[in-house]
């Protein structure tokens, strides 16, 4: 099974509007996803320009992109690109 391509932006925008909460992303992820889920950094995604840098922090999910991210927001993104709902655990 292939897995989920998750990139955090962790340019210096992305990075002063609340990046810094998804760095250990990885690590926060449900046990049960473990392993179907690709967790990357990246320094731009080329979505911060004059218009977007209101929506930084922002992290893409397969092709979806997720602004204003936060772990949580996060993660229901890579429960849609599973086709699963967010396990319990990642609520806690
Ligand atoms: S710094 Fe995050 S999109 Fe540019």
């Amino acid at each position: 099974m292939e897995k989920v391509p998750v990139k955090v932006c962790i340019g210096t925008t992305c990075y002063l509007l609340g990046a810094s909460k998804l760095i250990d992303l990885e690590n926060q992820l449900p046990e049960a996803w473990k392993g179907r889920v690709a967790v990357s950094g990246c320094t731009c995604l080329d979505l911060c320009d004059a218009e977007g840098v209101c929506n930084a922090p922002f992290v893409k999910v397969g092709d979806t992109v997720v602004s204003h991210a936060t772990p949580i927001s996060v993660m229901a993104a890579i429960a849609d690109a599973l086709g699963e709902p967010l396990p319990q655990e990642a609520l806690s």
